[in-house]
């Protein structure tokens, strides 16, 4: 696999349409990347994969970068991610984690009472995750300079989600249980959460990232009121603390009854997933504010014309305004058609240019 050219002693560029997009200013194309990009529809990923557990490949800084930078350049997108998992935090936090083949992610201590989160270990310094920080230099130096890099961990919320119910689940009900009886428990862990990320996101920016995106993916199972209460205060304090000048996308799923509040707990750009309609949010959220998303992953199992159509949808609804990142609502589903993705990346930027090959 290719990883383009490496050591680029080039800076990167910070005028690229992404990171325009980022400040709100204009563009001459619509910037598009995709979360999940570097995954299991990828047949090159899967080759990948099928030589080393994915802990493994999170953990190797030469592995991480050749999937992330083989991802931007074969998809032709306007950013990388790189190659890392949400979870990670927890291990260096005194949490078993395992990724379990066809179960997805499990961990063997979760917390089941209050007491249990005095467990919960502190994470002043970096250093456990040193391994991602090497990823984040070595992608940066592989990827061309054009090309801005997008670090990212899971929010405080979603985290407390899968170190309470260890694992994925449906209703949240153990993470809302332990919320409802014991508050003060449930701020005690989302502090240690919110320090941990905070110092963690820093060193990925240190380290080159040049945009932060904070993956609360699970939020959307709360209620304005619970949102108010149990997260926005310690998402604020959070956001609050990165460092100044690195733009921070705000990611959550099912958060068309929360977006306000998720946009004045902070970000730049806030993510929308394919539950709103794009213009009249964006209207709701106000000129401050870039936004995300918005394309449903499953559209990129329709035919190629239906796929253009759904995007210029969201295309005419944005209709220009500086401040618009194309992207899906969520990630790529693993049985994705590649050939769908790459239909959309080059349909946004011809579109959005006017220019054929964008
Ligand atoms: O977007 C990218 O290309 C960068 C890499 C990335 C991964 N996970 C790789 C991954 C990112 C940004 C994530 C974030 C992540 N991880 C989230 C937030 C985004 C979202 O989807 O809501 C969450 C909730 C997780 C936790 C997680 N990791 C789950 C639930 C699973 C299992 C489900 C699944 O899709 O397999 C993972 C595993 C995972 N993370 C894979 C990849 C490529 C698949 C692992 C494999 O190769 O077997």
């Amino acid at each position: 696999m290719a990883t383009g050219p490496t050591g680029s002693a080039a800076s990167p560029s910070l005028d690229g349409p992404f990171l325009k997009a980022c400040r709100r200013e204009p563009t001459d194309v619509t910037p598009i990347w995709l979360m999940r990009q570097a995954g299991r529809y990828m047949p090159e990923y899967r080759a990948v994969r099928s030589k080393v557990s994915f802990l493994e490949l999170c953990k190797d800084p030469a592995l991480a970068t050749e999937v992330t930078v083989f991802a931007a350049e074969r998809l032709g997108v306007d950013a990388a991610i790189l190659f890392a998992d949400i979870l990670l935090i927890l291990e260096p936090l005194g949490f078993d984690l395992e990724f379990a083949k066809g179960e997805g992610p499990v961990i063997h201590n979760p917390i089941r009472e209050g007491g249990d989160v005095d467990r919960v270990r502190a994470m002043p310094d970096p250093a456990p995750l040193g391994y991602v920080m090497d990823a984040v230099a070595s992608i940066r130096a592989a990827l061309n300079p054009q090309t801005p890099l997008i670090g990212f961990a899971g929010a405080p919320f979603t985290l407390a989600c899968y170190a309470i119910e260890g694992g994925g689940s449906r209703h949240y009900e153990k993470a809302k249980a332990f919320m409802y009886r014991d508050p003060g428990a449930w701020d005690a862990l989302m502090e240690t959460l919110v320090d941990a990320t905070a110092v963690y996101l820093n060193a990925q920016a240190a380290a080159g990232a040049q945009v932060l995106q904070i993956f609360d993916s699970w939020v959307g199972t709360l209620g304005p009121h619970e949102y108010r209460r149990f997260v926005q205060p310690h998402m604020r304090r959070m956001i609050a603390a990165l460092a100044p000048g690195v733009p921070v996308i705000h990611f959550g799923t099912d958060t068309a009854t929360l977006l306000e509040l998720q946009r004045d707990a902070g970000g730049d750009v806030i993510g929308l997933d394919w539950r709103v309609d794009f213009g009249p949010t964006w209207d709701r959220l106000g000129p401050g504010v870039a936004v995300q998303g918005n394309l449903d992953p499953s559209v990129l199992f329709a035919p190629i014309d239906e796929i253009e159509r759904q995007a210029d949808r969201i295309l005419d609804a944005a209709a220009g305004r500086p401040g618009h990142i194309f992207n899906l609502g969520h990630g790529i589903m693993p049985l994705t058609p590649v050939d769908n993705v790459l239909a959309l990346v080059n349909h946004v930027h011809e579109r959005s240019s006017g220019r054929p090959g964008g």
